[in-house]
């Protein structure tokens, strides 16, 4: 073999969340694989995003040996807040759903997994350029790439797994005739901060205000997370600290408001917010997952559980065929996936219609935004549908057999 021809079972492309469990599920199954990604570990680990994690996924990251760090500087969480008409409610979720959320960032995760294969010695490739796929109709898949030091290189495996998140470029490589895409754009984003503070309140709140939407997060006892509805086209520029302290303070008006402590702002960007599903997620031997398949809006905090349920689910399909048992679980990767990822793509589109200010809405529109709020924190059955949804719907569990 070329010195430049690698072989390997499972190239992964991308070492985000999807990628570095899907490794670690992997090996723990006796299944090598290569994972190639395109930034440094540095970007990788300080890439601010995600910040709730279901119960699934903590037990998952439990189960792979990756939880300690998590079960100590995590927080768990026994409710949420919604915030409307100038007053909290409390959604509780032990009391509705017997379960609770882990806050814990996703690039705190990052970090836990990346140690774990270092430690393994199996580090990704990181800073890998360039990456093409190839012969997916066949069984014979290859990953080329130009790899850190500028050497061209080839990954030769048994089976591809795109967890390049929505801007890599595995999904391109099925023929795009075989691909269904559904897709929402919000007419609206959210510019996320990080401070230097303490919490706004022991537990996050979800506000609906005229002004718009915001959220208060929290990532440690001094570090908080915060988030306001702006404009999809935002200028930054136009955000000084005082005026994000301000409007913040200005969601929370009304009853019982909580009073903002003000610190330094150590992190801003705006997200913006889509809706995205491509069907199937799978063609040949290149299989989807995480948000290369699928993109949810954040409110609700569901993307990187997705990612993590896909994986999983992926995982047992291929120990399953490596253990001999055929491909009918692998046939049905994408069936499998795509009934737990369209009722998070509800949830997720459902919480952010609900909280967030639309311009294009009439006034029939908001009241009926305000009914649905007030129904929700008034009828036990609705606060257990938005809890069970929140904590998260059962994940696959056939990643260990
Ligand atoms: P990613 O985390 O995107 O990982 C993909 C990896 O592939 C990346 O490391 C990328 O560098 C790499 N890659 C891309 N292209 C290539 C290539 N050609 N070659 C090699 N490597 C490549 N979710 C929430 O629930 N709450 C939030 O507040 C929230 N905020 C977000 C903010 C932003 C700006 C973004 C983009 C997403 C946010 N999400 C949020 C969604 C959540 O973070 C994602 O759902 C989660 O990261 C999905 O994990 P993944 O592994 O599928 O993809
Ligand atoms: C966070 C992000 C979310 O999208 C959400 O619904 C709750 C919390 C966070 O980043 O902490």
């Amino acid at each position: 073999m070329p010195e430049n021809i690698e072989r390997t079972r499972v190239g992964i492309v991308g070492a985000g969340p999807a990628g570095l469990v899907l490794a670690l599920l992997l090996r723990r199954a006796g299944i090598a694989s290569v994972i190639l990604e395109a930034r440094s570990r540095a970007y990788c680990e300080q890439r601010i995003r995600a910040g709730v994690l279901e119960h699934g996924t903590v037990d998952l990251l439990d189960a792979l040996g990756v939880g300690d760090r998590m079960r100590r500087e995590g927080l768990v969480h026994h409710g949420v807040y919604l915030r409307f008409g100038g007053r909290s409610h409390r959604i509780d979720f032990p009391d509705l759903t017997g379960k609770n959320i882990m806050v814990y960032g996703q690039h705190e995760v990052v970090k836990d997994l990346i140690a774990e294969h270092v430690r393994a010695g199996e580090s990704p490739r990181f800073e890998v350029s360039d990456v093409r796929v190839e012969g997916i109709e066949s069984d014979r898949p290859s990953i080329h790439y130009r790899d850190a030091s500028g050497a061209d290189r080839v990954l030769a495996c048994d089976f591809i797994a795109g967890c390049d998140g929505f801007h890599g470029v595995t999904r391109g490589a099925i023929p795009p005739e075989l691909l269904a895409v559904y897709e929402r754009v919000y007419p609206f984003a959210w510019l996320g901060i990080l401070s230097d503070s303490p919490p706004v309140c022991e537990e996050l709140i979800y506000s609906n205000h005229d002004r718009g939407f915001a959220l208060f997060s929290q990532r440690s006892p001094t570090v908080q997370r915060m988030y306001l509805q702006c404009a999809p086209d935002e200028d930054l520029g136009g955000w000084p600290d005082e005026r994000i302290w301000d409007e913040l303070q200005r969601r929370l008006e009304g009853e019982a408001a909580p009073q903002l402590v003000i610190g330094p702002i150590t992190q801003k960007g705006v997200t913006p917010m889509r809706s995205f599903v491509v069907e199937p997620m799978q063609y040949g031997r290149l299989f989807l997952a995480g948000d290369a398949a699928h993109i949810v809006p954040p409110t609700g905090a569901k993307g990187m559980n997705l990612a993590i349920a896909d994986v999983a689910v992926l995982s047992g399909a291929l120990a399953a065929w490596y253990a001999g048992r055929g491909s009918a679980e692998l046939d049905a990767y994408s069936t499998r996936c795509l009934g737990r990822v369209w009722k998070a793509e509800r949830f997720s589109w459902w919480m952010t219609s609900m909280l967030h200010r639309n311009d294009r809405d009439d006034a029939f529109g908001r009241r009926l935004q305000l009914a649905e709020l007030e129904y929700v924190v008034n009828s036990r059955a609705a606060s257990q549908s938005l809890a069970e949804n929140y904590v998260g719907l059962p994940f696959p569990n056939i990643y260990f057999r």
